[in-house]
């Protein structure tokens, strides 16, 4: 079986529609989203709405609990896109918004399928803990999330695709080649994000689980950011810094 992974959309539907038209040439059996659907960008219907149609497992993220729920712990920046976002999905049919919302409020915070986890943030706290590559140096927070990991992890958040091994170390996507190979070492693997990259590679980034071959492929695919960007810049409550990070890939 391959499953295709992808996190992070962030309400950008040219960087999802490019993934989606990837996945369709990969020979893929499934759809997982590791969260945040929504939040930053200009387009979090489309993207909410094409993820409830084809995705088979969804995960939780925070931007998504934000939409729904009280936000707190957020930058202004991000404040006002969530705000901006939440009265984006209350438009529509009232059938569409209800559909929405209890998709959103049914989200599991996590899944575990054999011994692979699937959290958006770690396996430590689920919904909200950053992973990030610098992490790796501090063993004491790394041993403390590998004992939470049954062998893999597969996480999100950072917007930062890569490997951590038990070491500790982190194996960025040009050090490992864009694959990884699932030995019976732990692993937590960050799968990267669809809809705002920020390591340097504005490229739309996702993951594919290839079971039978026990390996991962890591996907990037160009999009015409420009178009999301300018989309951006047309929306007072969304800052043009969320825009002029889509050219930067950070
Ligand atoms: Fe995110």
């Amino acid at each position: 079986m391959r499953q295709a992974l992808v996190s992070d959309i962030h309400g950008n539907i040219e960087a999802l529609n490019a993934v989606m038209a990837d996945i369709a040439q990969q020979s893929v059996d499934e759809l997982i989203c590791l969260g945040d659907i929504v939040g930053y960008g200009p387009n979090p219907i489309e993207c909410l709405e094409l993820i409830m149609k084809k995705a088979k497992l969804t995960i939780l993220g925070n931007h998504d609990q934000a939409s729904v729920f009280d936000p707190s712990g957020f930058n202004p920046i991000a404040m006002k896109a969530i705000l901006w976002t939440r009265n984006e999905l209350e438009k529509g049919s009232r059938r569409a918004v209800d559909q929405r919302w209890d998709f959103i409020n049914e989200l599991p915070k996590q899944h575990q399928m054999d011994k692979m986890l699937f959290v958006h943030g770690s396996p430590n706290d689920a919904t909200n803990e950053y992973v990030f590559p610098e992490h790796a140096y501090d063993k004491t927070k790394m041993d403390r999330l590998f004992a939470k990991v049954p062998l893999y992890c597969f996480q999100g958040h950072t917007h930062i695709a890569g490997v951590f091994t038990p070491d500790p170390l982190f194996i960025d996507l040009e050090e490992c080649d864009y694959s990884f190979s699932l030995s019976r070492e732990k692993l937590m693997i960050n799968i990267g994000s669809v809809g705002q990259p920020r390591d340097e590679d504005p490229r739309a980034c996702y993951t594919i689980l290839d079971h039978a071959a026990k390996k991962v492929f890591f996907r990037r695919v160009a999009y015409d950011f420009e178009a999301t960007i300018a989309k951006i810049y047309k929306i007072p409550e969304l800052d043009n810094q969320l825009g002029d990070r889509l050219r930067a890939g950070k």
